[in-house]
């Protein structure tokens, strides 16, 4: 920092919520935003100081909204802008920001922009996602691999060109060497800005430039059977690019419009490598995500190391932050137990820098059983069996004893954990001892 004052980001706590999971308010079994306006007194009373939400935004769904198929706007399942504008209000009325999750990396199939870009050659916005030629033989261009299963290109037959997905099929990658693609998705950012958003989470952020000669990736040594496909390949070329830091910097020029609004970036890299995304001379994300204590083997020596590393690693003035669970990775209380996961809240709680807490973490929800027939996640989908599944962690929030937790009165999109006859906000605040309450 180079002025003096603390900002809200830095002496506050965020709360991720999934939306789908947190509470409905029309019976559908989906969590929409009138029902998260109805919880903020909860998350008022919880002491978090901000909120951020998994997408919200017109989405086909095929993972769960970060798909997305309009930037501008609210997926009907979510409810409405008017909504959004109301929840907004209510959570600025309390003290409470609001974080959207921006997702420019890859849109949906479904947007128009790559409507267009597949419809021919020569269509204005072909180049703002990535076609390669087939080789010779007709096979995909490289050897890059998605991180939901199998090759990351798609054949389109209609332009007989190959188009780049990271994720799924579904999801094709915005090209962000062209610079049209970046002032759009800027747009996008100056829209929500405008209507009082106090900060975005940018979804895969260290994704967003590919080697522009598209080179094959190169084999990993350290590969072992029972992990996902996609780690057998070092993902050299596709991700992490040097050329990334020019981006971020431009990102937050624009964030930087507006007054007193955060950028954090989702990063999965080594924190030699994360630590990069703050940019020369702090010009970056204020907050790189720091994931390290989601894969860290739980024991104080190993922690204590993590936290030196880290600590290290930062800039000179950096502001270190730190996260126990996301709706990606299976929930701290299942990785660690339930006597570990206080002293992890603790720990989270309590080390210099900014805390993210994952919804439903402060009642010690676990990673709940998902039987075949009510896999949900595409992930687990295309990768069955190894347990790279997220619905797990992604299940209803427990509100009380009420059948279904008082999520819902109708059929919730996932099952609740059985733990939530007693484990519940309900419960739990009635327990002076209960983690909740050490939460608080
Ligand atoms: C991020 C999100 C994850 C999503 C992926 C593709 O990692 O956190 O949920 O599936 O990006 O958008
Ligand atoms: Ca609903």
């Amino acid at each position: 920092m180079n002025h003096a004052a603390v900002s809200w980001w830095q002496e506050g706590i965020l709360y991720q919520i999934y939306p789908r999971s947190f509470q409905d308010s029309n019976a559908d079994g989906i969590g929409d935003l009138p029902g998260i306006t109805r919880r903020l007194l909860y998350l008022r009373d919880l002491g978090v100081d901000a909120i951020w939400l998994s997408p919200i935004f017109p989405s086909p769904m095929a993972d769960f909204g970060y798909d997305i198929s309009n930037y501008l706007g609210v997926d009907p399942i979510f409810g409405t802008l008017d909504d959004f504008d109301t929840l907004v209000a209510a959570a600025h009325a309390s003290n409470l920001k609001v974080i959207l999750d921006l997702v420019p990396n890859h849109t949906s199939d479904q947007h128009s922009w790559f409507i267009e870009s597949r419809s021919s050659r020569d269509n204005q916005k072909r180049d703002w996602y990535l076609w390669r030629e087939p080789r010779a033989d007709g096979a995909a261009p490289n050897n890059w691999m998605s991180e939901f299963g199998g090759s990351a290109w798609s054949y389109d037959a209609g332009t007989k060109q190959y188009y780049y997905h990271a994720f799924l099929a579904q999801q094709p990658d915005l090209n962000w060497r062209n610079p049209a693609v970046r002032q759009a998705i800027y747009d996008v950012m100056r829209f929500w800005f405008r209507k009082g958003v106090d900060g975005f989470r940018v979804d895969v952020l260290w994704h967003l430039i590919k080697d522009a000669e598209f080179r094959d990736n190169p084999p990993n040594p350290s590969f072992r059977l029972g992990r996902p496909p996609h780690e057998a390949l070092l993902p050299l070329y596709s991700t992490d690019r040097p050329e990334i830091l020019e981006v971020v910097t431009e990102m937050r020029r624009v964030v930087d419009e507006f007054s007193d609004r955060v950028l954090i970036g989702e990063i999965y890299l080594p924190v030699d490598r994360l630590v990069a995304y703050y940019g020369k001379d702090l010009s970056g994300a204020h907050l790189p995500f720091n994931f390290a204590l989601l894969s860290v083997p739980w024991n104080a020596r190993a922690i204590a190391k993590l936290i030196d590393d880290y600590e290290r690693a930062l800039p000179a003035a950096a502001w270190p932050n730190w996260v126990l669970g996301n709706h990606d990775r299976p929930r701290v209380a299942s990785r660690v137990g339930q006597a570990q996961a206080r002293v992890a809240a603790m720990l989270l709680l309590t080390l210099r820098g900014t805390p993210t807490l994952y919804y439903g973490d402060e009642l010690g929800m676990q990673q709940v059983a998902i039987a075949l027939d009510q896999v949900r996640d595409p992930f687990e989908k295309n990768v069955p069996g190894i347990g790279v599944g997220r619905d797990g962690c992604r299940t209803p929030m427990q509100w009380n004893g009420d059948a279904h937790g008082g999520f819902t009165t109708g059929e919730p999109w996932l099952p609740l954990a059985n733990e939530y006859a007693h484990q519940n906000v309900a419960n739990l605040s009635a327990d002076t001892r209960s983690v909740l309450n050490l939460y608080r």
